[in-house]
C-alpha cells in the first residue's frame, strides 16, 4: 500500500526533498493528482514512466511555479505565448513549445517540443517551490485507466507500490485534465479540450485551430481508447436508457437526477452543472468499476459549448470499444 500524508509543511518538506534525490512522489492538482519527478533527472522520468506503464513515446507535462521556471525548459516565448499564460496561469492550462535543449529528451518523450503548465493548486505550487525545479508529471492513473482525483484514487492504483508518498491535497476541483494548446505552430492548436474553453482562447487569442479528433491527433497521448474505466461503457440517450437497460445483464448508470434506474441495475447520480459534473465524473467511474456490474450505462449529459464540450471529449474516449 502507498502511503498517503495530508498535505503540511512537514509532509511538503519530505516530498520536496525526495524529488531532489530523484524519486517519484504523487501530488494533488486541481485538474487531477500527477505523478511527479524531477525534469532534470532523467532516470526519475524513467520510473514514472515504468510506474504508469507508460509507452515511451508519450511526452509528459513539465509543472512550473511562474513563468521563470518555465523558462528553464522551454523556448519560443513570444508575445502569443505570454498573453496566454498572462491570461490563464496558474490554472488547467497546458501549453506546448519548443524544448530546451538543457531539459531530457526522456522528459519530453523524445519530442523537440515540450508541454508546460503552472498548477493553481497550493499544494502542487508548495511542492514546486518547496524543490525549486520544475517537475514532470503525467497524470498518476496507470496507463489507459482512469485519471485519479482523489489520494484514495492513486493509492488503490498503486497498491503494490510500497514506498509511493502521495500527497493527499483532498479531492480535485476541476476533475478533468488541463487544455492542452500546442503553440509551436503560426495557428494556437488545441490538442486536448479542457475546463478553459476553446471559446474563452479564442478571445484570448483570436484565431485557433481544434485538433482533438479522436482517432488521430498530434498528441500522443490521446488514443482513442484513453480516460477507460474496466467494465465495458456506453454512452446512451436518455430517451433510450429503459430500453438498454431492459435487454442485457445488471447495469451501473451514471445518470443525471431525473433519470430513474430500477433494481436490479444500480444508479450513480451526478450533478446537473458542467463544473460538479466534470469534478465528479472520474470518481463515478471508478466507483462503478466496483459495484460488480459487468457494464457500464453512462447517459449522454447536455451537448453545450465550453466545459461540456471537453466532459463529452472524455465520454466519447471513455466508451469507445
Ligand atoms: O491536468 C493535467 O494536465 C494533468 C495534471 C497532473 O497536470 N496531467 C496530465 O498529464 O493529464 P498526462 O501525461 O496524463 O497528459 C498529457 C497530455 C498527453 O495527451 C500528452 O500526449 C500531451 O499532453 N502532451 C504532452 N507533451 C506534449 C508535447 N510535447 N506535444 C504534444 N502533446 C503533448
Ligand atoms: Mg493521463
Amino acid at each position: 500500500m502507498a502511503a498517503i500524508l495530508p498535505y503540511s509543511d512537514d509532509s511538503i518538506d519530505l516530498a520536496s526533498g525526495m524529488i531532489r534525490d530523484g524519486k517519484v512522489v504523487a501530488f494533488a492538482t486541481e485538474t487531477v493528482y500527477g505523478l511527479g519527478a524531477d525534469t532534470f533527472n532523467p532516470d526519475a522520468i524513467a520510473r514514472v514512466y515504468e510506474l504508469k506503464n507508460r509507452p515511451g513515446g508519450n511526452p509528459l507535462i513539465a509543472h512550473v511555479v511562474d513563468l521563470a521556471m518555465a523558462k528553464e525548459v522551454s523556448d519560443g516565448w513570444t508575445r502569443r505565448a505570454m498573453h496566454l499564460v498572462g491570461a490563464c496561469w496558474p490554472g488547467p492550462l497546458t501549453i506546448i513549445l519548443p524544448r530546451k535543449s538543457s531539459v531530457p529528451a526522456n522528459a519530453s518523450g523524445g519530442l523537440a517540443t515540450i508541454a508546460v503548465r503552472s498548477p493553481r493548486h497550493p499544494l502542487a505550487r508548495s511542492l514546486l517551490y518547496g524543490c525549486s525545479r520544475p517537475i514532470s508529471a503525467p497524470s498518476a492513473n496507470r496507463s489507459g485507466g482512469v485519471s485519479p482525483t482523489s489520494a484514495q484514487h492513486v493509492a488503490s492504483d498503486y497498491s503494490d507500490q510500497q514506498d509511493l508518498l502521495i500527497l493527499d491535497g483532498g479531492p480535485c476541483t476541476v476533475g478533468i485534465e488541463s487544455t492542452v494548446v500546442d503553440l509551436t505552430e503560426s495557428k494556437a492548436v488545441v490538442r486536448r479540450l479542457g475546463s478553459v474553453s476553446i471559446e474563452r482562447l479564442a478571445e484570448i487569442l483570436g484565431a485557433i485551430e481544434v485538433d482533438v479528433s479522436i482517432e488521430q491527433n498530434a498528441s500522443p497521448g490521446s488514443a482513442l481508447r484513453h480516460y477507460a474505466p474496466r467494465i465495458p461503457a456506453t454512452l446512451v440517450e436518455k430517451e433510450i436508457i429503459a430500453q438498454v437497460l431492459a435487454s442485457g445483464p445488471p447495469a451501473v448508470v451514471l445518470c443525471l437526477e431525473s433519470t430513474e434506474v430500477e433494481a436490479p441495475h444500480v444508479r450513480i447520480v451526478l450533478p446537473p452543472e458542467a463544473d460538479g459534473y466534470a469534478a465528479e465524473l472520474y470518481n463515478a467511474m471508478r466507483r462503478a468499476d466496483t459495484t460488480g456490474c459487468s457494464r457500464m450505462v453512462i447517459e449522454s449529459p447536455p451537448r453545450a459549448p465550453g466545459l461540456w464540450s471537453a466532459i463529452h471529449d472524455r465520454l466519447a474516449r471513455a466508451t469507445s470499444p
